[in-house]
Protein backbone atom coordinates (compact mmCIF):
# COMPACT_ATOMS: atom_id res chain seq x y z
CA UNK A 1 0.00 0.00 0.00
CA UNK A 2 1.30 3.56 -0.91
CA UNK A 3 0.15 6.82 0.49
CA UNK A 4 1.46 10.07 -1.56
CA UNK A 5 1.57 13.60 -0.11
CA UNK A 6 3.05 15.99 -2.54
CA UNK A 7 3.08 19.62 -2.42
CA UNK A 8 5.28 23.12 -2.11
CA UNK A 9 7.12 24.30 0.39
CA UNK A 10 5.67 25.07 3.49
CA UNK A 11 2.55 22.63 3.38
CA UNK A 12 3.20 20.57 6.17
CA UNK A 13 3.65 17.71 3.67
CA UNK A 14 6.73 15.92 5.94
CA UNK A 15 5.33 16.53 9.39
CA UNK A 16 1.93 15.15 8.10
CA UNK A 17 3.30 12.43 6.55
CA UNK A 18 5.66 11.28 9.25
CA UNK A 19 2.31 11.40 11.81
CA UNK A 20 0.54 9.26 9.87
CA UNK A 21 3.33 6.67 9.08
CA UNK A 22 3.47 6.85 13.37
CA UNK A 23 -0.37 6.15 13.23
CA UNK A 24 -0.50 3.68 10.59
CA UNK A 25 3.20 1.83 11.61
CA UNK A 26 3.84 2.58 8.06
CA UNK A 27 7.59 3.20 6.28
CA UNK A 28 7.73 7.19 5.70
CA UNK A 29 10.10 8.11 2.60
CA UNK A 30 10.87 11.78 2.71
CA UNK A 31 12.22 12.12 -1.04
CA UNK A 32 12.63 15.74 -0.23
CA UNK A 33 15.94 14.71 2.15
CA UNK A 34 17.20 12.56 -0.75
CA UNK A 35 17.53 15.36 -2.73
CA UNK A 36 18.27 17.43 -0.15
CA UNK A 37 21.50 14.33 0.76
CA UNK A 38 22.64 14.82 -2.75
CA UNK A 39 22.45 18.52 -2.88
CA UNK A 40 25.24 18.24 0.28
CA UNK A 41 27.47 16.38 -0.94
CA UNK A 42 27.74 17.29 -4.76
CA UNK A 43 27.46 20.94 -4.42
CA UNK A 44 28.85 21.55 -0.22
CA UNK A 45 31.45 18.87 -0.95
CA UNK A 46 32.92 18.61 -3.98
CA UNK A 47 31.59 22.55 -5.31
CA UNK A 48 29.00 22.12 -8.20
CA UNK A 49 26.86 24.77 -8.02
CA UNK A 50 24.61 23.45 -11.04
CA UNK A 51 24.99 26.84 -12.55
CA UNK A 52 28.29 26.75 -14.16
CA UNK A 53 29.51 23.53 -13.46
CA UNK A 54 27.52 20.19 -13.04
CA UNK A 55 29.23 16.46 -12.33
CA UNK A 56 29.29 13.69 -14.04
CA UNK A 57 27.25 10.70 -14.36
CA UNK A 58 29.71 8.75 -12.12
CA UNK A 59 29.88 11.37 -9.73
CA UNK A 60 26.38 11.55 -9.25
CA UNK A 61 26.19 7.82 -9.41
CA UNK A 62 28.88 7.31 -6.84
CA UNK A 63 27.40 10.17 -4.35
CA UNK A 64 23.84 8.11 -4.39
CA UNK A 65 25.65 5.28 -3.46
CA UNK A 66 27.07 6.58 -0.58
CA UNK A 67 23.57 7.63 1.01
CA UNK A 68 22.04 5.77 3.20
CA UNK A 69 18.61 6.49 3.96
CA UNK A 70 16.55 5.38 7.23
CA UNK A 71 13.62 5.15 8.73
CA UNK A 72 12.78 4.86 12.50
CA UNK A 73 9.29 4.95 14.11
CA UNK A 74 10.11 7.22 17.19
CA UNK A 75 13.15 9.41 15.07
CA UNK A 76 11.74 9.74 12.15
CA UNK A 77 13.87 9.89 8.73
CA UNK A 78 17.36 10.23 8.47
CA UNK A 79 20.33 9.71 5.89
CA UNK A 80 24.35 8.81 6.76
CA UNK A 81 26.80 9.55 4.29
CA UNK A 82 30.04 6.87 5.00
CA UNK A 83 28.31 6.08 8.58
CA UNK A 84 28.37 9.84 9.31
CA UNK A 85 24.54 11.33 10.17
CA UNK A 86 24.43 14.52 7.91
CA UNK A 87 20.27 14.79 8.89
CA UNK A 88 20.72 18.19 10.64
CA UNK A 89 23.05 19.93 7.81
CA UNK A 90 20.40 18.97 5.12
CA UNK A 91 17.62 21.69 5.95
CA UNK A 92 19.23 25.24 5.57
CA UNK A 93 18.68 27.99 3.88
CA UNK A 94 22.07 26.58 1.29
CA UNK A 95 20.92 23.46 1.18
CA UNK A 96 16.71 24.49 0.21
CA UNK A 97 18.15 26.60 -2.67
CA UNK A 98 20.76 23.87 -3.85
CA UNK A 99 18.13 20.83 -3.77
CA UNK A 100 15.60 22.62 -5.55
CA UNK A 101 18.55 22.83 -8.48
CA UNK A 102 19.34 19.70 -8.32
CA UNK A 103 15.99 18.33 -8.96
CA UNK A 104 15.81 19.88 -12.23
CA UNK A 105 18.84 17.69 -13.47
CA UNK A 106 17.27 14.72 -15.04
CA UNK A 107 20.00 12.32 -14.51
CA UNK A 108 19.45 12.92 -10.66
CA UNK A 109 15.53 12.21 -10.82
CA UNK A 110 16.47 9.01 -12.76
CA UNK A 111 18.38 7.72 -10.34
CA UNK A 112 16.90 9.00 -7.61
CA UNK A 113 13.50 7.66 -9.22
CA UNK A 114 14.82 3.75 -8.87
CA UNK A 115 16.14 4.68 -5.57
CA UNK A 116 12.36 5.24 -4.44
CA UNK A 117 11.03 2.59 -6.50
CA UNK A 118 13.19 -0.07 -4.60
CA UNK A 119 12.31 0.87 -1.05
CA UNK A 120 8.70 0.65 -1.95
CA UNK A 121 9.00 -3.33 -2.67
CA UNK A 122 9.65 -3.45 0.66
CA UNK A 123 6.95 -1.20 2.47
CA UNK A 124 4.39 -0.23 3.49
CA UNK A 125 5.10 3.55 2.45
CA UNK A 126 3.89 7.29 3.20
CA UNK A 127 5.91 9.42 0.73
CA UNK A 128 5.91 12.60 0.69
CA UNK A 129 7.73 15.02 -1.92
CA UNK A 130 6.81 16.92 -5.19
CA UNK A 131 6.24 14.30 -7.75
CA UNK A 132 5.70 11.38 -5.70
CA UNK A 133 1.55 10.69 -6.36
CA UNK A 134 2.57 12.08 -10.58
CA UNK A 135 5.67 10.50 -11.38
CA UNK A 136 7.27 8.02 -8.68
CA UNK A 137 4.08 5.99 -8.01
CA UNK A 138 1.17 7.35 -10.42
CA UNK A 139 -0.33 4.26 -8.94
CA UNK A 140 -0.39 4.55 -5.42
CA UNK A 141 -3.75 3.66 -3.53
CA UNK A 142 -3.92 7.55 -1.80
CA UNK A 143 -3.15 10.41 -3.09
CA UNK A 144 -2.92 13.86 -1.81
CA UNK A 145 -1.70 17.19 -2.61
CA UNK A 146 -1.25 19.81 0.18
CA UNK A 147 -1.35 23.50 0.60
CA UNK A 148 -1.35 26.35 1.56
CA UNK A 149 -1.12 29.97 1.17
CA UNK A 150 1.72 31.53 0.16
CA UNK A 151 2.07 33.92 3.16
CA UNK A 152 1.30 31.43 5.94
CA UNK A 153 3.69 29.05 3.98
CA UNK A 154 6.41 31.38 3.86
CA UNK A 155 5.97 32.05 7.51
CA UNK A 156 6.42 28.45 8.55
CA UNK A 157 9.49 28.05 6.24
CA UNK A 158 10.57 31.42 8.23
CA UNK A 159 9.82 29.55 11.89
CA UNK A 160 11.50 26.52 11.00
CA UNK A 161 14.59 28.65 10.57
CA UNK A 162 14.15 30.29 13.22
CA UNK A 163 14.24 27.51 15.20
CA UNK A 164 17.76 26.44 13.11
CA UNK A 165 19.13 29.74 14.95
CA UNK A 166 18.75 31.55 11.11
CA UNK A 167 16.78 34.56 11.22
CA UNK A 168 14.94 35.67 7.79
CA UNK A 169 12.68 38.87 7.70
CA UNK A 170 9.15 37.76 6.73
CA UNK A 171 10.11 39.83 3.31
CA UNK A 172 12.76 37.73 2.44
CA UNK A 173 10.99 34.45 3.75
CA UNK A 174 8.60 35.31 0.79
CA UNK A 175 10.81 35.94 -1.42
CA UNK A 176 12.69 33.04 -1.08
CA UNK A 177 9.44 30.53 -0.84
CA UNK A 178 8.60 32.45 -3.77
CA UNK A 179 11.63 31.36 -5.84
CA UNK A 180 11.54 27.99 -4.62
CA UNK A 181 8.05 27.64 -5.69
CA UNK A 182 8.78 28.99 -9.52
CA UNK A 183 12.10 27.08 -9.83
CA UNK A 184 10.10 23.93 -8.21
CA UNK A 185 6.89 24.26 -10.41
CA UNK A 186 8.38 25.81 -13.72
CA UNK A 187 11.10 23.26 -14.16
CA UNK A 188 11.08 20.34 -17.47
CA UNK A 189 11.74 17.49 -16.01
CA UNK A 190 8.44 16.15 -12.98
CA UNK A 191 7.34 19.53 -11.99
CA UNK A 192 5.35 19.98 -8.96
CA UNK A 193 1.96 19.73 -10.44
CA UNK A 194 -1.28 18.34 -8.17
CA UNK A 195 -1.70 14.14 -9.25
CA UNK A 196 -4.55 13.41 -11.32
CA UNK A 197 -6.48 11.83 -8.56
CA UNK A 198 -5.26 13.50 -5.69
CA UNK A 199 -7.40 14.75 -3.29
CA UNK A 200 -6.55 18.89 -2.56
CA UNK A 201 -6.16 19.88 1.03
CA UNK A 202 -5.62 23.58 2.30
CA UNK A 203 -4.30 23.52 5.41
CA UNK A 204 -4.11 27.11 5.62
CA UNK A 205 -6.01 27.06 8.78
CA UNK A 206 -4.89 23.62 10.38
CA UNK A 207 -1.94 22.32 12.20
CA UNK A 208 -0.02 19.34 11.31
CA UNK A 209 -2.16 16.92 13.71
CA UNK A 210 -5.00 18.52 12.18
CA UNK A 211 -3.88 17.97 8.53
CA UNK A 212 -3.21 14.49 9.68
CA UNK A 213 -6.56 13.96 11.34
CA UNK A 214 -8.27 14.89 8.38
CA UNK A 215 -5.88 12.72 5.84
CA UNK A 216 -6.38 9.73 7.88
CA UNK A 217 -9.84 9.70 7.05
CA UNK A 218 -9.51 9.21 3.43
CA UNK A 219 -7.44 6.21 4.26
CA UNK A 220 -8.63 2.87 4.84
CA UNK A 221 -6.36 -0.16 5.89
O1 LIG B 1 10.37 18.65 0.24
P1 LIG B 1 11.68 19.45 0.41
O2 LIG B 1 11.45 20.91 0.61
O3 LIG B 1 12.55 18.87 1.47
O4 LIG B 1 12.45 19.26 -0.98
C1 LIG B 1 13.68 19.89 -1.26
C2 LIG B 1 13.82 20.11 -2.76
O5 LIG B 1 13.94 18.84 -3.43
C3 LIG B 1 12.65 20.81 -3.43
O6 LIG B 1 12.90 22.19 -3.59
C4 LIG B 1 12.52 20.16 -4.77
C5 LIG B 1 13.19 18.82 -4.63
N1 LIG B 1 12.28 17.68 -4.62
C6 LIG B 1 11.83 17.20 -5.82
O7 LIG B 1 12.13 17.79 -6.87
N2 LIG B 1 11.06 16.08 -5.89
C7 LIG B 1 10.69 15.46 -4.77
N3 LIG B 1 9.94 14.35 -4.84
C8 LIG B 1 11.12 15.94 -3.51
C9 LIG B 1 11.91 17.09 -3.47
Amino acid sequence: MIVTLDGPTGSGKSTVAQIIAQRLHWYHLNTGLLYRALAYILTVRYGYDYITTMPSREQVEAALVSIKYQYDQHHGPSVTVEGKDITSYLKTDAIDRAASRIAADGMVRNFLLSYQRKLAQDYALVVDGRDTGSVVFPYAEYKFFLTASPKIRAQRWRSEQLRRGSYFSEEEAEALVNERDIRDTQRALAPLVIPSGAIIIDNSLMNAEETAAALLKYIAV
